[in-house]
């Protein structure tokens, strides 16, 4: 039997209550699909930067990379000045192991309110290739005169050639693969780049070099097109059936992937992944941990959930990552009052417990 070591880092607020049922999921399908999970769990996050004064400790890099893959819940504790978990356990993460796609698919599931006048699941499904290891991430920057009424801040966009090559060598391969006519949906798979040509010209410069240098070459298939970020967030909320895959830089890959996440039901549901084709990859929910539902049972797991779903996926778990979603849709359809916290109609691990049920039918 095929075993898989999981690292579970629930971290902060909600984060613990929705990765617990995210938890109860995977040993459900684990179950069903003939596979097994062995889970270990680690406690960073704020209470233990409280305790300790260290974000992550000595040597949790190199114990993470023992792992198949790790489960993270959030980040993010109201005690902690902002910034200082973000980057000592979330980025360095990120970072450390080389986690250089953040793919967030914006998907409605059915029975979910959208936001978005006229627009149901069949037009709001696409996935966001979020490089992210570079841009304004890497901390590339500093002040001079601090402090002074001439202080100047910088804070560079930094990206590499082999960073972007490999972003886009990885979101090719997505297209090609889960793409709307791989996926029986359209006549052509599509890959977009999102960029600011007309104004970043250095760095989108390359991204679109290099974006169309490799389409034409190993991908000429797949159908290319591009955006401008401000334009991209139009076209989100006014014609999301246009979209298929996009990739776009770190910082745009932030930001749109909040408004797609309000598009497709919020963050109760918003999930991605964290991904290292060659190694430790993390997956977790895009919503942070929400300390005023700490403990209360209302906060939403479904996010928690389709990001173990992800996880699943991304370890060759087909068969069950697909019976998660199936489970996850038939939820949102048939259970849910609302995806928004304290409204579903059930508590957090009554959802879980549905969703597990329905995994092992
Ligand atoms: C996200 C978050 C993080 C980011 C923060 C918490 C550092 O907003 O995962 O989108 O900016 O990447
Ligand atoms: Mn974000």
């Amino acid at each position: 039997m095929k075993t898989y070591k999981i690292a579970v880092l629930g971290g902060d607020g909600t984060g613990p209550e929705v990765t617990a049922e995210a938890v109860k999921v995977m040993d459900a399908a684990a179950a069903k699909f003939k596979f097994k999970v062995e889970k270990t769990s680690f406690d960073f996050g704020g209470e233990r930067y409280k305790r300790t004064g260290e974000t992550l400790p000595d040597g949790a890099i190199e114990e993470m990379k023992k792992f198949d893959a790790i489960l993270l819940g959030a980040v993010g504790h109201p005690d902690v000045k902002p910034g200082i978990l973000e980057k000592g356990i979330l980025l360095k993460m990120r970072f450390a192991l080389d986690q250089y796609i953040n793919l967030r698919p914006v998907r409605l599931f059915p029975g979910v309110e959208c936001p978005v006048k006229g627009k149901g699941p069949a037009e709001i499904d696409y996935v966001i290739v979020r490089e992210n290891t570079g841009d304004a991430y890497t901390g590339t920057g500093g002040f001079t005169m601090k402090g002074t009424p001439n202080e100047v801040a910088v804070q560079s966009a930094v990206y590499s050639r082999f960073q972007v090559d490999r972003c886009l060598k990885y979101a090719f391969e997505y297209a090609k693969k889960n793409g709307k006519k791989a996926r029986g949906k359209g006549k052509e798979n599509t890959l977009a780049l999102v960029g600011k040509t007309n104004v970043l010209t250095y760095i989108y410069d390359l991204w679109e070099r290099a974006f169309h240098e490799m389409g034409q070459k190993y991908y000429p298939d797949i159908r290319r097109d591009y955006y401008h970020v401000d334009a991209t967030c139009m076209w989100m909320i006014k014609n999301p059936e246009w979209f298929d895959v996009l990739v776009t830089g770190n910082m745009f890959g932030d930001i749109i992937t909040d408004l797609g996440a309000i598009t497709q039901g919020g963050m109760g549901i918003a999930a991605g992944g964290n991904i290292n084709p060659q190694g430790v990859s993390m997956f977790e929910p895009i919503g942070g941990s929400a300390p005023k539902y700490t403990g209360q049972g209302v906060i939403n797991p479904l996010a928690a959930i389709c990001a173990m779903q992800m996880m699943l996926e991304t370890l060759g778990e087909d068969k069950a990552a697909a019976k998660v979603e199936e489970a996850v849709k038939f939820i949102t359809a048939n259970k849910l009052k609302s995806l928004a916290a304290g409204k579903m109609g059930y508590s957090t691990s009554q959802v879980g417990d549905m969703v597990a049920q329905k995994v092992a039918d």
